[in-house]
């Protein structure tokens, strides 16, 4: 088969679309089963495999579930996205895609749910694991490699969640209200870099709602801005069992339900269809999208084949990501480590690895190493090894920090893991806190007491608070690296590899301090964002609150002097060179980030944002130069009342450095310019008062949806509101529980727990088919309606 281009492939899907009737094309818009599209044989028009995503297959031939707790055939499971991230390095990323793309061919997958390339608005969003960055430029530069990275295979990539999901809790029904410069300059921006320069030939709309609308029904995210302002062609899928209303979606674009609804909504489509409210124009674009996804699927098929996925060299990769993605904290010498002399090795982590989060990205590994296996392969079994703590909670005993205490005592140097148990953080609920378990904390203090000569390791996949930072000899965060993390680690730890990472997020001193907080995982239905874009470093260097570790900060194994920064170009299209010279005692890597700096704005900017970087790797003595380009969205900001990108005329500053905080030289350039920026009020600090967000929304702050009366969209926990309806949620919980076969203490229970609780009543009916259709969802509503004697608030 050869391949289409893009108008060949829109005229022959159209041309079958045209070819169907009324209820085949209704039909389409849902998928066939739990992970397939619907097929159209008569037309050769095949069902295609959406498989998660986003850092590993998770392909799933028995059970089915889209929360990770049925068994899937085993793929490499390379380190999670905030590992990737930091390694600042679209190349690796786009390896990764392409090894990612390769497999999924292999297992007949045709497109990949991935990469998620959600903000992290705040580090205690439960699937921050699964992100990039608190950044939307690195977002962007990460996403795009990886999409190009995936269908250079024939596969589709599916970026996802299209958009503002930053949080876990009650993310199936929440509101978010965000302002609309927030909005584009921070949420969205990441998509529209991925979007309008990879092509994702897919895009999941999130489950939440913007500003009043779901995600998959707001005709300004889909019809107008990803559509119509980036030029997206093609296919919208609903996250899994976020659709609310059929039609609504249809109108804004959202092409495909995923998963198979069972014809739920198909009545509901039909009524809208004679109605008016869906036109055929309508019906016919979201069919023909779908139709031509297949085709294209099918394309790559045939241009590829299917050879089998060579998982050695697929696991050698997800080992070089991982160090790559390794971030060196601090160091006082102790690493590389030396060889000479006794190591133990403390934390359960280290022999029970912790080496990605829990939820739909989910991947049963080829292979997995483990930090003490890699250690000893290299020091023997003279290594000392304790376990410190329980991997399950991360909780100490007398005992345990006895033999920990010893073993460090007795040891030339000791290794400590410590981070985040499974239970800790997952998709489905937020974290708490930011805190470390209490006996971990307890572990760091006894063995950095009995020998300071310590380097404590993290794996986790979000910033945790380090008020003993200072403690260790040296501190390394090693993230959710992955199948291959344990051996990726003792590559970095003895000095084969160099820790490549840069912390693509920014670690808080104390998770108070985040204006974010203010407004995080706290209401079931409405999340407001007042702090607009004070996350992250925008928060930290604007308002000069000092984190415990800043955006972009990573140690490598070497030392680079800086020199002759030059900006070359005219207006905004600049290219920024500055040289490198490895000045310390190995070959090693730096990478060069560029913030630019407002100097003269009409408008509250943050103080510095990321516009640019490059890694440069260099031999011992060897100067190299890097050049970083520039262009007119470097400098531009969102102006809300021309709804345009603007770049101001004046002085921006461009600071080159290796953090965001360690800028190692600067140059002021002035920009002429005629665009007129409308003047908007900030708000006076990093948190909006009730009257400044209102003015930067535009409108009065929305009251939050109610949790009473029961509709289609309440969760099934809220029906505990009711005496009747305590009794319903208690069999409900039964029921999924057995029909998931958890057992007692199952890593995955609070987040089946959380899954089902806030599953919206609407995805009942999809759940079930049509066993329990709409018409019963109506009935039962009005029953539970009127028990309104039993409500317990
Ligand atoms: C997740 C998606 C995932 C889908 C299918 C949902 O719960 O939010 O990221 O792709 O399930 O497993």
């Amino acid at each position: 088969m050869s391949v289409m281009t893009p108008q060949e492939r829109a005229a022959r899907a159209s041309q079958i679309v045209s070819g169907l009737s009324r209820t085949q094309k209704i039909g389409l818009l849902s998928g066939a089963d739990f992970w397939h599209t619907t097929a159209l044989p008569q037309h050769g028009i095949g069902a295609v495999h959406l498989s998660d995503g986003p850092h590993g297959l998770r392909v799933q031939d028995g059970a089915v579930d889209h929360v990770g707790q049925a068994a899937s055939v085993p793929a490499t499971c390379f380190p999670t996205a905030v590992t990737l991230a930091s390694a600042w390095d679209p190349d690796l990323l786009a390896e990764v895609g392409a090894a990612l793309g390769r497999e999924a061919r292999a297992l007949g997958v045709g497109v990949v749910l991935g990469p998620g390339m959600n903000i992290k608005r705040h580090p205690g969003g439960g699937r921050s694991f699964e992100y990039f960055s608190e950044d939307p430029f690195l977002t962007g530069a990460c996403a795009t490699a990886m999409v190009r990275g995936i269908q250079s295979e024939g596969v589709g990539a599916c970026v996802k969640h299209f958009a503002v999901n930053n949080q876990e809790s009650n993310r199936m029904r929440l509101d978010t209200i965000v302002d609309p410069r927030t909005l584009r300059e921070l949420y969205l921006a990441g998509f529209e870099t991925a979007v309008t320069r990879a092509a994702p030939w897919a895009v999941m709309s999130a489950y939440n709602l913007v500003n009043g609308e779901h995600a998959g029904e707001s005709r300004t995210l889909l019809a107008g801005i990803l559509r119509g302002e980036w030029g997206f062609d093609g296919l919208v899928v609903s996250d899994w069992f976020a659709v609310a209303d059929r039609p609504a979606g249809l109108r804004a674009g959202l092409d495909l339900e995923m998963p198979s609804s069972s014809g739920a909504w198909d009545a509901r489509v039909a009524a809208a269809l004679d109605a008016g409210a869906v036109t055929v124009a309508e019906l016919d674009a979201a069919c023909t999208r779908v139709v031509g996804l297949a085709l294209r699927v099918a394309e790559g098929k045939a241009a590829a084949g299917a050879a089998p996925a060579d998982l050695a060299a697929n696991h050698a990769l997800a080992r070089r990501a991982a160090a790559a993605g390794t971030v060196l904290l601090s160091n006082d010498g102790v690493l590389p480590l030396s060889g000479e002399g006794t190591i133990a090795v403390i934390g359960a982590f280290a022999r029970t690895p912790r080496y990605q989060g829990a939820g739909s990205s989910l991947v049963n590994p080829t292979r997995l190493d483990t930090l003490l296996d890699a250690m000893r392969e290299r020091h023997g079994e003279t290594l000392a090894w304790a376990p410190g703590y329980d991997p399950d909670t991360g909780a100490t005993s007398v005992d345990l920090l006895a033999q920990a205490r010893a073993a460090a005592a007795a040891a030339d140097v000791v290794v400590l893991v410590v981070g985040l148990p499974a239970r800790a953080e997952s998709e489905g609920y937020d974290r708490p806190h930011l805190r470390l378990p209490v006996g971990q904390e307890t572990l760091v203090q006894v063995v950095t007491d009995a020998n300071p000569r310590t380097v404590v390791v993290l794996v986790n996949g979000a910033p945790v608070e380090l008020g003993w930072a200072d403690r260790p000899a040296a501190l390394v965060e090693a993230y959710l690296g992955g199948q291959a993390g344990g051996s990726a680690l003792a590559d970095v730890l003895c000095g084969d590899a160099e820790p490549g990472g840069r912390l693509a997020e920014s670690f808080p001193v104390a998770g108070e301090e985040l204006p974010a907080s203010a407004n995080f995982s706290a209401h079931p239905t409405q999340v407001q964002y007042r702090e607009g874009p004070w996350v992250g470093y925008r928060f930290h260097d604007t308002f000069g609150v000092a984190p415990r570790f800043c955006f972009g900060h990573g140690l490598g194994y070497t030392s680079f002097a800086w020199s002759d920064l030059s900006v070359e170009g005219d207006g905004t299209d600049l290219t920024v060179r500055v040289t490198l010279t490895n000045t310390g005692s190995r070959a090693g890597s730096e990478v060069v980030q560029l913030y630019v700096h407002d100097v003269t704005s009409s408008l509250r900017r943050p103080e510095q944002e990321l516009k640019g970087f490059a890694r440069i790797r260099l031999e011992l003595g060897e100067a190299g130069q890097v050049a970083i380009g520039l262009d007119r969205r470097s400098f531009a900001v969102y102006d809300v009342a021309t709804a345009a990108w603007l770049v101001e005329a004046g002085e921006y500053e461009l600071r080159v450095g290796a953090s965001s905080r360690d800028l190692r030289a600067s140059a002021v350039v002035t920009v002429a310019s005629d665009d007129v920026v409308t003047p908007v009020a900030a708000p006076a600090g990093p948190l909006a008062s009730d009257a400044e967000f209102a003015a930067l929304l535009g409108h009065p702050v929305p009251t939050a949806p109610p949790l009473w009366p029961l509709t289609e969209d309440s969760a099934i926990g809220d029906l505990r509101q009711t005496w009747l309806g305590r009794r319903l949620y208690a069999l409900a919980n039964l029921v999924a529980g057995r029909r998931l076969a958890l057992d007692e203490g199952d890593a995955n229970g609070p987040m089946m727990e959380a899954a089902l609780a806030e599953m919206p009543l609407r995805g009942v009916v999809a759940y079930t088919g049509r066993r329990f259709g709409f018409t019963h969802l109506q009935a039962a509503l009005a029953v539970l309606n009127r028990a309104t004697i039993r409500r317990r608030r």
